[in-house]
């Protein structure tokens, strides 16, 4: 198996010869993607064999370990308490062919976490897994609108064909139809449940002969060529004319595959098979490294960065409580935008022009915490740190940057923090500061005082909040349902006008981790009355890490 610090390694090998032109080339080999899903679509079982076929073996393992027990908020909380194992298998490195491989992981509990959004920034494409049986489901759904948003390619996995599941000419229709992207099927699955006998690859001309397993790779795959090769009829006569005949239909119908709509996120190739069978993964993978992208450029507020760009650069897109609570710490997930970032390089933080050393900075292969030698864009490195890393920090080795595009969402739920003892309010405070910079929930300060307001998008921030209060902090909290149901960040070009507006809603304005002012109503329609009533304020639904007051820092 091939593990991400050797890779790292034979990279480096040649840097010194000429460091540029090595960067330019391994940014051609990586490929970062993310796998969403609806929870139980297969997302855990596709990661377990990709890993497989990238041999990387002994890491399925932990993949399943972790996945064990989270099907409850109490499992999951359980599970999570083990960070360790969460930190290091939230993030996979892994060799294919030439390519690197960087696979994220997505939050995969029911509930939505603004976690998720924020690591598909960090990801240059997605693998989509539909559950055949149930086709595309609310999650997966709200995960797309993101992927559509940033114009994230995306291919498509349609999982358990093993299975009686939905006839696939309705799936993909549906497929279609609800996220407005044309489908290119690569592969057309032959039968289906306990008729299912493989799958015809399209561009090939081959049908892949399906079988149960879970102990081969797709080497011994048994391939039989053409779609009127009559061994089909003979050793499937059950399915041959049926399939035939869909087959035929669907290349049809199915308009050519186009690379740069594909890269536009405007066609999806798919891909029909089942995970837990290691059936159709090696067409996912090889997928993967022929059609998605590698890394491409970044806009920050200054300029666009290309990856080739020998200065290093990086951005903080997820913060992560670490596995030992007793010294705080926590690590900094960074995604490598340019350069080349070598171990005990000094790293400047951008938005406050303090640097830091990075001698400790781990990789997240499995749960091994392998010091990282070397990273390339589209890599992710880890850098352990006691709260300097905030979310959205950018990195470099001295250049004054800062990417754009790491989203903060408005809440929709919120609650109010009690104390029983009054004596653990500094922790308390302390807490909630930390978990805001975490980004596991919204903090807000009522202008006009009084109680501190959680705001968060999926009612189990709440849970998971008040659990780690307890653990952490040591605080036993109460966290009250408000009467708030809607949130807007404010700005306006008129400072005056901005004041104005905070002092005659003071009631309804709070203040969040970064001190932006923020509108609070408890109806859709006070909002809509503000926005009439006041035409110099914009109202945001979504926030970027330290916008424009940044800039304002910055340029002054
Ligand atoms: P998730 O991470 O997306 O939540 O899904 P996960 O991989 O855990 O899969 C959810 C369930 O679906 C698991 O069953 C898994 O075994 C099953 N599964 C995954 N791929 C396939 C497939 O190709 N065919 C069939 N028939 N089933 C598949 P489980 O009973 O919930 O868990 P387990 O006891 O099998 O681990």
């Amino acid at each position: 198996m091939t593990l991400g610090k050797e890779v790292g390694k034979d990279a480096g090998k040649d840097a010194g010869k000429d460091p540029g032109k090595d960067v330019g080339r391994e940014v051609g080999r990586r490929r970062t993607f993310a796998i969403i899903s609806h929870p139980d679509a297969g997302k855990t079982t596709l990661t377990e064999k990709l890993l497989l076929f990238a041999g990387a073996i002994h890491i399925a393992g932990s993949v399943k370990a972790r996945k064990a027990s989270r099907h409850a908020t109490s499992d999951w909380m359980e599970i999570e308490k083990q960070r360790g194992i969460s930190v290091a298998s939230s993030v996979m490195q892994m060799e294919y062919g030439d390519c690197v491989i960087n696979l994220l992981d997505t939050p995969g509990h029911q509930d939505f976490s603004e976690d998720t959004y924020r690591v598909l920034t960090a990801v240059d494409a997605a693998l989509m897994v539909i559950d055949a049986a149930n086709g595309v489901e609310a999650q997966t759904l709200r995960l797309l609108e993101v992927c559509r948003a940033r114009n994230t390619p995306i291919i498509t996995f349609v999982n358990k064909m093993d299975r009686e599941v939905r006839e696939p000419l309705d799936l993909i229709d549906e497929i279609e139809r609800t996220l407005r992207m044309a489908v290119i099927p690569f592969t057309w699955p032959m039968g289906m449940g306990r008729g299912f006998r493989g799958v015809f690859d399209l561009r090939r001309d081959s049908m892949r002969v399906f079988r149960p397993g879970e102990d081969k790779l797709s080497d011994e795959d048994e391939n039989i060529e053409g779609l009127d090769n009559p061994a089909i009829s003979v050793r499937f006569p059950e399915i041959a004319a049926g399939a035939r005949a869909e087959i035929e239909l669907i290349r049809g119908a199915s308009s050519e595959f186009d690379h740069a709509a594909f890269l536009a996120g405007l066609q999806t190739p798919v891909f029909f098979g089942s995970a837990i069978n290691n059936f159709g993964v090696r067409e996912v993978l090889d997928a993967l490294v022929d059609l998605a992208p590698p890394p491409g450029s970044r806009r920050a507020f200054q300029r666009k960065v290309q990856p080739a760009e020998p200065g290093f650069s990086g951005v903080v897109f997820k913060i992560q409580a670490n596995m030992n609570p007793a010294h705080r710490d926590r690590i900094a997930f960074v995604r490598v935008c340019s350069g080349r970032f070598e171990r005990g390089m000094n790293l400047r933080i951008v938005r406050n022009g303090k640097d830091i050393r990075t001698n400790g900075v781990v990789s997240f292969l499995s749960q091994r915490r392998d010091l990282l030698d070397i990273a390339y864009p589209g890599d992710i490195i880890g850098i352990p740190n006691h709260g300097t890393l905030q979310l959205g920090d950018t990195l470099t080795e001295g250049e004054r940057l800062q990417f754009t595009g790491l989203p903060f969402f408005a809440p929709e739920i919120f609650q109010t923090v009690e104390i029983g003892d009054p004596m653990r309010s500094k922790q308390l405070k302390l807490g909630l500061a930390q978990l805001g910079e975490e980004g596991a929930i919204q903090v807000f300060r009522p202008h006009s005082g009084g109680a501190l307001l959680l705001g968060a998008i999926g009612t189990l921030q709440f849970e998971v909040v008040a659990h780690r209060l307890k653990h952490e902090y040591g605080v036993e909290a109460r966290l009250v349902p408000a009467k708030y149901q809607l949130a807007r960040w404010i700005t306006s070009d008129n400072s005056r006008e901005l004041k104005r507006f905070i002092d005659i809603n003071a009631y309804r304005v709070a203040y969040d981790a970064v001190d932006a002012p923020t509108f609070l109503a408890a109806f859709g329609a006070e909002l809509s009355v503000a926005e009439e009533n006041w035409e110099s304020i914009q109202f945001h639904k979504m926030r970027e890490h330290a916008g424009l007051e940044f800039q304002t820092h910055l340029d002054a």
